[in-house]
């Protein structure tokens, strides 16, 4: 009993915790059309001739655009999109990105997966970026 007890206030805890830094999706405007139009171009530069030109794919590279993209994502802080570009991709020269350029390719993709752009930059900062969650749909549609 005692123990239940105990479980129960430390969930409440966290609880409150989480709702401070409550997470916000991507589709409540997290990236500016500036940084996308950034993102667009290193992504022509170091990207498109493997993940293709309007982000469909190719051969190997899987589409970064559309459901299927999506739905690998959904759910999961843009922190870890942002770090799986820096660490692994370009695929023929990974880790030469820096955080930021990873940052405004990040928004190209948000942006050519239609989701809409706000008033402010993406931060670089990866705390900042794990409060963001990637949801493959509008949230309450
Ligand atoms: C030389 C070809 C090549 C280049 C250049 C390249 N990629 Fe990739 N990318 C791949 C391949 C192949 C995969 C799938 C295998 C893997 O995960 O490593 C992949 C996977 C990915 C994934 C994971 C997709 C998912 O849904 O899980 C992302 C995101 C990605 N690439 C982004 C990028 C970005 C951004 C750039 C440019 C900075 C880039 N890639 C450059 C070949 C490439």
């Amino acid at each position: 009993m005692k123990v239940a007890f105990g479980i129960g206030v430390a969930v409440l805890a966290c609880g409150a915790a989480f709702a401070q830094g409550a997470p916000r999706s991507v589709w409540d405007g997290v990236y500016s059309a500036e940084q996308a139009a950034r993102g667009k171009t290193a992504y022509d530069g170091s990207c498109a001739k493997c993940h293709g030109e309007s982000l469909a794919g190719a051969e190997m590279a899987p589409a970064l655009s559309g459901a299927s993209f999506l739905d690998n994502w959904n759910g999961i802080p843009v922190a870890d999109l942002v770090e799986r570009i820096r660490t692994t991709m370009p695929a023929d020269n990974p880790g030469s990105l820096s955080r930021r350029a990873a940052t405004d390719i990040a928004a190209y993709i948000l942006s050519a997966n239609q989701v809409p752009a706000g008033s402010a930059d993406l931060p670089g900062d990866a705390q900042i970026q794990g409060m963001f969650r990637i949801d493959a749909r509008k949230p309450g549609q």
